[in-house]
């Protein structure tokens, strides 16, 4: 039996959403001084209940499109529906282990932020520097989400071709920076080893759009489907994010089933019970009603570091949106900020705590580190400093970050707090499942499309027209046509 199949592990391993600390039961309004004009804007109980008849609205039409790839929510079933990829990504990545010293991942975006995500969390903190037995057997992995040309130039001279394969993700098929990467790759692989450098890519791709799902046809390349219905940020638990992983040894059939757990506690129909839904809407409540406009993620581990950098997308990409879903302009969203336990205690916090009432700071939390170290014995004469002897630095962390919360908290300044029982495949896929459900019902509550990104494809489009693909030249007519800046405003050293 898997250990997410016993009952009891799963129940000790299920993640807590504790709110307390939006309620204004628990912040302190005398934070707010006499006089002062902002609000604190804690949340009560009488706005959770005039929220309901909307929550109850917004389930009905949400769980209408649930699981539907026409409506973008088909990454529901990807905890549930992939049996057979999984059983290709286990096999394909068998031999990526056994073949290859170093596996890269070229893509951006989706594409690359769920996978350096998991692979922070899951994988040895050092995994490159450590010896292959050390990383489980793996071969050294790296994660090339840019197109900066000395990063790019300085890795190829440190990988050697015939031992590396490169995992070229992209779900358009088209994105400039990934499809230059590949072209960069190719030309790398076919000096060294020539017509075997297919056996040295694997696409991820959509399966019919895209230049790159053509490349792969053509070229006969080792190819992994992004479903219909699942975007880019919300891919991770896609082959975009499961072969990677699989490649570093983490258990993607555990990950996957933390997912499941998740769908299940947010398919509770009582909200006041449901992660995902109560998360959403009480956020959604922050935004509208209560001017919070940035939401600060700050896990307490180091391992969780770059899960802020995957939910800042899926947060900005899906809710910062002009429009509502019937073309009302609302110019919708909370700023992601990203901040990390303790070390951010030393620079950010003062802001937090004592700045304006704008921001919701998320805490993440971790019950059992997976390994601890003693602070040992010394200087028992110097009584301020001895006090540190005979703990731990796992309890000085959650010590910090209870210390934390307890300042937020006095201060007026609103906070939450996410719990990992420990960090292991089942909680990560948990957490990840659960701020999509999040991201999901907050856009549903506001009103606007959480799936599309129109901000980002104009960004997209300028880059085909600056650098001349066919079809796009009357963008690049309308981008030469701008204003010529003035040397007014331009300043020379
Ligand atoms: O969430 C999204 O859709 C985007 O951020 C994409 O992930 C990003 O633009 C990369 O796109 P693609 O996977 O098509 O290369």
């Amino acid at each position: 039996m898997r250990r997410y199949e016993d009952a009891l592990w799963k129940k000790e391993m299920t993640l807590i959403y504790d709110f307390s600390n939006l309620m204004d039961s628990f912040i302190d309004a005398s934070a707010q001084d006499p006089g002062f004009r902002k609000s604190v804007g804690a949340i009560s109980e009488d706005d959770l209940n005039a929220m309901m008849p909307r929550i109850s609205k917004a389930r009905e039409s949400l769980s209408r499109k649930w699981g539907r790839p026409s409506r973008m929510l088909a990454w529901t079933r990807l905890p549930h529906s992939q049996k057979t990829v999984v059983a290709d990504i286990l096999r394909t990545a068998a031999r990526v282990r056994r073949k290859f010293d170093n596996f890269v991942v070229l893509g951006i975006g989706g594409s690359a932020l769920g996978p350096i995500a998991v692979h922070e969390a899951l994988g040895h903190p050092f995994y490159n520097l450590v010896s292959r037995e050390e990383r489980g057997g793996g071969p050294r992995l790296f994660i090339e989400d840019n197109v900066d040309p000395e990063r790019m130039n300085a890795l190829l001279t440190m990988l050697d071709p015939a031992r590396t394969c490169f995992n070229v993700v992209t779900k358009s098929g088209n994105t400039s920076e990934t499809m230059s990467q590949f072209l960069i790759a190719r030309d790398m692989l076919r000096g060294a080893v020539g017509d075997r450098w297919r056996h040295h890519v694997i696409a991820t791709t959509d399966k019919k759009k895209g230049n790159l799902i053509r490349i792969a046809q053509e070229d006969s390349l080792k190819t992994f489907v992004i479903p219909d219905g699942v975007g880019g940020r919300f891919s991770e638990l896609s082959p975009v994010g499961l072969l990677p992983a699989a490649v570093c040894g983490i258990d993607i059939e555990e990950l996957l089933s933390g997912a499941a757990w998740m769908d299940e506690l947010c398919a509770r129909e009582d909200i006041r019970t449901n992660p995902g839904w109560m998360s959403g809407a009480l956020m959604a409540l922050t935004m509208t009603r209560k001017g919070k406009n940035i939401q600060v993620m700050m896990p307490y581990s180091d391992s969780l570091k770059t899960v802020s950098d995957w939910y800042a997308q899926l947060w900005a990409e899906s809710l910062g949106k002009k429009y509502t879903q019937r073309g009302r302009v609302i110019h919708a969203g909370q700023t992601p900020v990203k901040a990390l336990g303790v070390t951010d205690q030393h620079s950010q916090v003062q802001l937090y705590t004592e700045g304006p009432f704008d921001k919701v700071i998320t805490l993440l939390g971790v019950g059992a580190f997976r390994s601890d170290v003693a602070i040992p014995e010394g200087y028992p004469h110097i009584p301020d400093l001895h006090f540190l002897s005979g703990h731990t630095m796992g309890e000085l962390m959650n010590a910090e970050r209870m210390a934390t919360e307890f300042a937020l908290t006095k201060a007026g300044k609103l906070n939450q707090t996410i719990t990992l029982p420990e960090i292991n495949a089942f909680t990560i896929g948990q957490l990840l499942y659960f701020f999509e459900v999040q991201t999901a019902v907050a856009g549903e509550l506001i009103g606007i499309d959480a799936f599309d990104q129109p901000g980002v494809e104009e960004g997209k489009i300028s880059t085909f027209a600056l650098l001349g693909r066919p079809g796009f030249e009357q963008k690049r007519a309308e981008i030469a046509a701008r204003p010529a800046k003035n040397r007014r405003y331009m300043i020379g050293f």
